[in-house]
């Protein structure tokens, strides 16, 4: 039976470098056998440009019905000055809320041909492959108490709590666990259990789910403010790193800026398995809409291409074609081949659709 693809790509390069994800998808279909019922729609400016709104119920409702979604990214400064509720980017928040998902997979991996883009030393980095899992609804960012209250002296204070659950904590330490199992069998769980004590129980709970369900995998332990040093000091001793709201915000934006180039990072973010062992998943790279180079035709496909490549990793589990599809985009990077956000010395620079092809050649 076919698989079923939401396909939202959004505004700004959203659109540009979603065109090259479907060069890809027809070249599976045609050379490997794969059928796919793609569904595509509109979401952020060019949903509120349509329909008046960031995104439709109908959207969400679309995205259930999917094996997966793939996200371009949304954001027009067009939209820029109206009301928080009809900003574009409400399309994105919706739907991770709306879907549950609440495990963001954010891999760092580093391209021998790009290791000069890097902000590290190339010794650091060379062969760089990590894997952040980070919880997204819960933690300090929605947590009860908060607000800005004025005490009666006339001065405020703000409030923002930190509260994790056993049951929040466990699913996305099974997401990490089971992911590790996939790659080098290694998880790191990040807290601060020496001064938090949603910490403490983050720590206690992983150590359970591990024992229990997952003792075949190598479990370490991290400071939060440690593992941000670590990870500059010697990331290549991670694997999979799991941790907070909060702490994974920081460390992802830490580990993506290890590889260089914001055009190169993809991401998943996963909800909870069903009845029928399906989960809502939703495939996206890191980067946003980049309006300063949209319609230029310049922008670079190949966070785009590796979400893709993702979704078929980890929703479908066509690892052989994830495969093929990194392969290729290391292949054409080694060729020389870059974009101009990854361009340097000696490259032959070439604008989005050439690069796609090339991929897809590869
Ligand atoms: P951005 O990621 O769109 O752009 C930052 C810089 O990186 C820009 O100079 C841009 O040209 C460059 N860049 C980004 N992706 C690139 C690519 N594939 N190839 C070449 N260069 C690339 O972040 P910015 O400028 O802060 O945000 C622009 C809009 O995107 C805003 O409206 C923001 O809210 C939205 N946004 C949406 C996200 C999403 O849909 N999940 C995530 C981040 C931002
Ligand atoms: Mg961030």
């Amino acid at each position: 039976t076919a698989i079923k693809l939401l396909v939202l790509p959004g505004d700004g390069i959203g659109p540009e470098i979603m065109r090259e994800v479907r060069h890809v998808i027809d070249w599976l279909e045609s050379r490997r056998g794969l059928s796919f019922d793609i569904t595509e729609d509109v979401v952020g400016g060019a949903s509120l440009a349509e329909y008046g709104v960031p995104i439709r119920d109908e959207v969400i409702e679309k995205a259930w019905a999917a094996d997966a979604v793939l996200f371009g990214s949304v954001g027009d400064p067009k939209w820029a000055h109206v009301g928080f509720e009809k900003r574009p980017e409400v399309a994105i928040l919706k739907l991770r809320q709306e879907l549950g998902l609440f495990a963001n997979l954010r891999p760092a991996k580093v391209f021998d041909a790009l290791i000069d883009a890097s902000t590290l030393k190339p010794d650091v980095v060379r062969g760089l492959d990590i894997m952040i899992v980070r919880e997204t609804v819960g933690g300090i960012y929605f947590g009860n108490p908060r607000g800005i209250e004025t005490l009666p002296d006339g001065s405020k204070r703000g409030i923002n709590t930190e509260v994790y659950t056993t049951a929040e904590i466990e699913r996305v330490a099974r997401v990490a666990f089971d992911l590790a199992r996939k790659r080098s069998n290694r998880v790191c769980s990040v807290e601060k259990c020496n001064v938090m004590e949603s910490g403490l129980l983050w720590k206690e709970v992983v150590t359970d789910v591990h024992a229990k369900e997952f003792p075949d995998v190598e479990l370490s332990h991290m400071l939060a403010d440690n593992c941000a040093m670590q990870m500059v000091r010697n990331p290549r001793q991670f694997d999979v790193i799991v941790t907070g709201n909060l702490f994974g915000d920081l460390l992802s934006d830490l580990a993506s800026m290890l590889t260089g180039s914001l055009g190169m990072l993809p991401s998943a973010t996963l909800g909870a398995v069903r009845e029928n062992g399906k989960f809502p998943a939703l495939y996206e790279p890191i980067h946003g809409s980049a309006p300063d180079i949209a319609g230029q035709g310049i922008a670079n496909p190949i966070a785009q291409i590796l979400s893709f490549a993702m979704l078929l990793r980890y929703s479908l589990n066509k690892q052989e074609e994830a495969n093929m599809i990194e392969q290729a985009v290391s292949n054409v990077l080694e060729s020389g081949l870059r974009t101009a956000d990854i361009m340097s010395e000696g490259m032959a620079r070439v604008g989005t659709s050439v690069m796609g092809e090339a991929i897809v050649r590869e």
